[in-house]
């Protein structure tokens, strides 16, 4: 944590390079088989003692809500009510991560909230309690607590397994995110109902393990996302992003999470961001980042 008027907090995005839904379950959640990898695309987080006993959250983007609705602000308020905190806290969020991308932007928040009150609060709860902590705020959100660069999810997306292997693993991507919002519990119902599912050629550990021996160029003929057909039937512009990453010569491009933002995998960081400056001069709507694993 760098100081300057109050700890800054660096809150990455995550791609699903493979996201496979199993099953629906009781608790109308899905059960999924998912690779994560956390990208350098991040938020920044400060905070400041309020002496009130208030959480109050400071935020320009006029995406993100200021009450008690944001997720910052439930991580905040859930730590106080766990362990009957009377202090307040000023939370301030400076926002790159598109909203309602399918980047995991507010678990990752939410995420930073429990991991930097836990140290600026001194309560020294281990990286387990605040697991179970981050996975009552959002399926994505344990995920960002393990620290990693890649991780294995299980479960709804909770149950997460670090793949120490693919540590040395750098990967670059052009992100692009065509500036409408998609509402993941709306995909994951049509999912239920959808009649175009599309199955994977390979399973995430051939992924995993192709990723682990050869790099990239091999593994990533296994990338596959379930929710890519769904959140396309209702967007058809997922598709247009798509083609136009195509176009360029990219040949693995896929859909992140339950979208709309859509990734292609590059041979270099200068490569995406030749790339992404040529999709910033054609499509004035889009918004394109160039980005690595971090
Ligand atoms: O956990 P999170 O708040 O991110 O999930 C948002 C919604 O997405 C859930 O309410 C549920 O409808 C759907 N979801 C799901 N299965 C998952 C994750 C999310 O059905 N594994």
């Amino acid at each position: 944590m760098r100081q300057s008027g109050g700890p800054h907090i660096q809150s990455f995005a995550k791609l699903n390079l493979y996201l496979q839904v199993l099953n629906k379950r009781k608790d109308n959640y899905h059960d999924l088989s998912t690779l994560f990898a956390r990208i350098s695309l991040a938020d920044t987080l400060t905070f400041k003692e309020r002496q009130d006993g208030l959480i109050k959250i400071k935020c320009a983007s006029p995406d993100v809500p200021d009450n008690e609705t944001n997720l910052c602000y439930r991580a905040a308020a859930l730590l106080k009510q766990e362990y009957k905190l009377c202090r307040g806290i000023e939370i301030g969020l400076k926002k790159l991560i598109p909203v309602g991308a399918g980047l995991g932007g507010g678990s990752s928040n939410a995420a930073s909230v429990l991991m930097g009150l836990n140290k600026f609060w001194n309560l020294n709860l281990p990286a387990t309690r605040l697991e179970k902590l981050g996975a009552r705020l959002g399926s994505d959100v344990p995920f960002f607590i393990h620290n990693a660069k890649f991780a294995l999810g299980r479960g709804r997306g909770d149950k997460i397994k670090k793949l120490g292997s693919l540590d040395k693993l750098k990967l670059w991507f052009v992100l692009v995110y065509p500036n409408f919002k998609v509402s993941t519990p709306l995909i994951y119902q049509k999912f239920d109902s959808f009649s175009g599912l599309t199955m994977p050629r390979g399973d995430v550990k051939m992924l995993i393990s192709e990723l682990s021996k050869k790099g990239k160029a091999a593994g990533a003929g296994c990338f596959f996302n379930s929710l890519e057909a769904v959140t396309v039937s209702l967007y058809p512009a997922v598709n247009q992003v798509k083609k136009a990453l195509f176009g360029m010569g990219l040949d693995k491009v896929m859909m992140s999470g339950s979208g709309p933002a859509v990734f292609g995998l590059c041979d270099s960081g200068r490569q995406a961001r030749e790339l992404k400056n040529q999709l910033l001069k054609k499509h004035k709507f889009w918004q394109a980042f160039a980005v690595s694993t971090v």
